[in-house]
């Protein structure tokens, strides 16, 4: 499971680190990995929606909303940034069952909605560790259930991943992507440190004693990026973005150049890692 950043973290730049994804939402839409279809039925089961919808914080340009909305789901999609929010309703516009509201979850409100489902996808980190459970406690009802997932990607190579690492040090990188190789991932979600770190946020849904029937799964499959498709994935990642301008360039140019002399592509372990639960 992810690493619980400070959302708030200064980025050297103007905007908040959670905020610097529309800087490059068609980059982000082109080259982030999406989620396992199983990781869906998954979810459906446990949620057992019936004809209640399901509400999504932070649906960027939709990775994980047109999955949900491809089973019929209804879904209300909170997304605070305009240009990711852009790309969702254009990915989404065969899907009259989505709408998209504009805005960070901390302000919005159900406004006497009862959702069945709450999920958030590589988002719930950004959320105010402060309200967080509470926000969600009070977007579900009792026996409403939290799906939160993430999808971390790992090299295979371990020269290729020794080399990547050695690009980003020297462009002052916190926290890549491919901060672990894949053979350090195991089978069970939150298995690794670094970008995943054991224990968050299960541990904190534990604390909150709000939730019941605590599951977490992991999804393992094999990925091949081509380095057009790989520099998109890097040039999405907040890490990244908050790189200084001439560093991000360089840094993208030395990656480049490295892939390319090694076949252009690069072979990933995807992980997709699920954390559910049951408000009580
Ligand atoms: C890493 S992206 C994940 C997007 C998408 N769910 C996916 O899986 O590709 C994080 C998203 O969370 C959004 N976000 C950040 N802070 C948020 C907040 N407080 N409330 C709702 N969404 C937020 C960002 O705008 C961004 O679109």
């Amino acid at each position: 499971m992810a690493a619980a950043p400070d959302r708030f973290k200064d980025t050297g730049r103007a905007a908040p680190r959670r905020t610097v994804f529309g800087e490059v939402a068609e980059a982000y839409d082109d080259g982030r990995p999406g989620y396992a279809e199983e990781l869906v039925t998954e979810v459906l089961e446990y949620a057992a929606l019936g004809d209640r919808a399901a509400l999504e914080v932070g649906a960027g340009t939709g990775k994980a909303t047109g999955l949900f909305a491809a089973r019929g789901v209804p879904v209300v999609c909170v997304e605070p940034d305009a240009r990711m929010a852009e790309v969702l309703r254009r990915n989404t516009a065969t899907y009259p069952h989505v709408e998209v509201v504009a805005g960070d979850f901390e302000a919005w409100s159900p406004g006497g909605r009862d959702f069945g489902l709450l999920y958030a996808a590589t988002s719930w980190h950004w959320v105010d560790p402060v309200r967080r459970w509470d926000l969600a406690h009070s977007a579900l009802g009792p026996g409403g259930t939290l799906a939160l997932f993430w999808n971390p990607v790992a090299a295979i190579d371990p020269e290729l991943f020794a080399a990547l690492r050695d690009i980003d040090r020297r462009h002052g990188v916190e926290e890549p992507p491919h901060d672990a190789l894949a053979s350090r991932y195991g089978e069970e979600a939150g298995t690794v440190d670094g970008q995943v770190g054991p224990g968050w946020p299960v541990d904190e849904i534990r604390r909150d004693g709000r939730f019941t029937d605590l599951r977490t799964v992991r999804y393992r499959h094999n990925l091949r990026y081509d380095t057009a498709r790989y520099l998109d994935f890097l040039a999405s990642v907040s890490a990244y973005r908050v790189l200084p301008e001439r560093h991000l360039r360089q840094l993208l140019l030395e990656t480049g150049r490295l892939l390319d002399a090694r076949g252009g592509a690069i072979d990933m372990l995807g992980i997709n890692d699920l954390v559910l639960a049951r408000t009580v």
